[in-house]
């Protein structure tokens, strides 16, 4: 057996904004959010809420079941850390009470942070097989107010636990990587909204899906019909929708109708159409989706990853789904997070938007909603404080 995901969970926030009310707030013609873009709803963080208590919420879920002293690392992906030196993953750690013996690390490389994070822990699992692995994505996407990027944004985390007794998927050991030094997107310390070149992010995101693709197929020697279901890291679903139709006239399919889009990203968009961008944790909540959102049971189907992270670095890498991995899914949870939140005016989203995170006085009082199980308290002496709900 190949290590693999035991358990999987993804958390957002509770508030949410339409984009046909961003749209019409931008002056802006609202299919061009939800047909050229693909997007109809976006999570919106309140301001006690950040990427320690969205992590710490889906790996609340994600531990459902599992015996939390066997965790030996903690892992936590994200480009919207919270501290220039201290690890998210720590606060995450104490919050859930995870062993003493444990590495904790935050990872950074944008949105490939998580999936790095991944290929970190699977060596470390085939060297200790009786050792559990917990890797987070969790992240806030913030252009800014009014900008071009504004509709792409989102928040979730998405935790997995790993291990060499998989339930729900083993990956496989083949990939495809590539890394070049490029400002597509990037987040200077200064500021708390990322600065992107739009439409070179979008050509470098195909382009290097080309490279790595190529990379892992010719490696793992699978082919595209190999490959039963396609996950993508989605900034914006159409652009997934546009990268499946090169890499499928890449494969010598020509081009490929709506209908086989559909059916070989196997619903993976179907969550992130309703949370926007979550940057490092799109790719696998995309992945929750297929295993959720079919109804058929895919056990043994092969499903293709690609993960891509400006900046830039990108990976195509692959997994299959195990027989009985229905029993291990967190469907009504992730329906609830989707389904339960509360929809926002755009003067709210705009307050919540503009709501201090951090103050460089050192003292902080933050607008409490507590509408999850864990928050964001603010910050006294420069210390971020955390309260988990009992
Ligand atoms: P934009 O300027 O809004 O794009 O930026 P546009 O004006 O080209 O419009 C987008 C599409 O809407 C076009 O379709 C228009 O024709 C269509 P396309 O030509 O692409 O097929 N459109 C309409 N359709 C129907 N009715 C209408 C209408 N009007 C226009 N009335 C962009 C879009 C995604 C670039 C922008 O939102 C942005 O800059 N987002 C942030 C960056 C981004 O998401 N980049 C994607 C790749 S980079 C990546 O994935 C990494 C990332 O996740 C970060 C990380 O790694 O951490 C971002």
């Amino acid at each position: 057996m190949n290590p693999g995901i035991e358990g999987i969970a993804f958390a957002t926030s509770r508030y949410a904004l339409e984009l046909s009310a961003l749209a019409e707030a931008r002056g802006i013609d609202p299919r061009k959010y939800a047909v050229g873009l693909g997007i109809n709803v976006m999570s919106v963080a309140p301001p006690d809420e950040d990427t320690v208590t969205l992590a710490a919420s889906a790996a609340e879920q994600a531990l459902q079941g599992i015996d939390r002293d066997q965790i030996e690392m903690v892992l936590l992906g994200t480009e919207s850390g919270i501290d220039q030196s201290k690890a998210a993953s720590t606060f995450v750690h104490g919050l859930l009470g995870l062993p003493r013996r444990c590495r904790v690390m935050e990872l950074k490389q944008a949105c490939y942070a998580g999936t790095f994070s991944l290929q970190l822990a699977l060596p470390f699992l085939q060297a200790h097989p009786d050792k559990k692995v917990l890797v987070i994505a969790s992240d806030i996407a913030r252009y800014g107010l009014g900008k071009p990027g504004e509709p792409s944004q989102g928040c979730a985390a998405v935790a997995m636990v790993l291990s060499m007794q998989p339930r729900v998927l083993e990956f496989e050991p083949e990939y495809g990587v590539a890394t070049d030094n490029v400002l597509d997107f990037w987040r200077p310390n200064y500021s708390d909204t990322a600065f992107v070149e739009g439409k070179y992010s979008s050509r470098l995101y195909l382009q290097m899906l080309e490279e790595v693709w190529g990379q892992y197929s010719e490696r793992s020697g699978v082919g595209f019909d190999d490959i039963d279901f396609f996950c993508y890291h989605t900034p914006v679903p159409k652009l997934v929708e546009k990268a499946h139709q090169s890499l499928a006239a890449l494969a010598g399919k020509g081009r490929i109708g709506k209908e086989q889009i559909e059916q070989q990203l196997g619903g993976s968009l179907d969550y992130g159409r309703e949370l926007g961008n979550s940057y490092t944790a799109t790719l696998f909540i995309g992945l929750c989706a297929v295993l959720e959102r079919n109804s058929d049971d895919i056990a043994g189907k092969r499903i293709g990853f690609y993960s891509y992270g400006s900046g830039c670095v990108a990976e195509y890498f692959s997994g299959k789904v195990l027989p009985g991995y229905r029993d291990y899914l967190h469907h009504d949870y992730h329906r609830e997070q989707i389904e339960g939140r509360e929809l926002l005016d755009v003067p709210t989203y705009e307050r919540f938007f503009d709501a201090p995170r951090s103050d460089a006085s050192g003292d902080l009082e933050v607008e409490q909603h507590r509408t999850s199980g864990f928050h964001f308290c603010g910050m006294e002496g420069h210390r971020r404080l955390y309260r988990k709900e009992e």
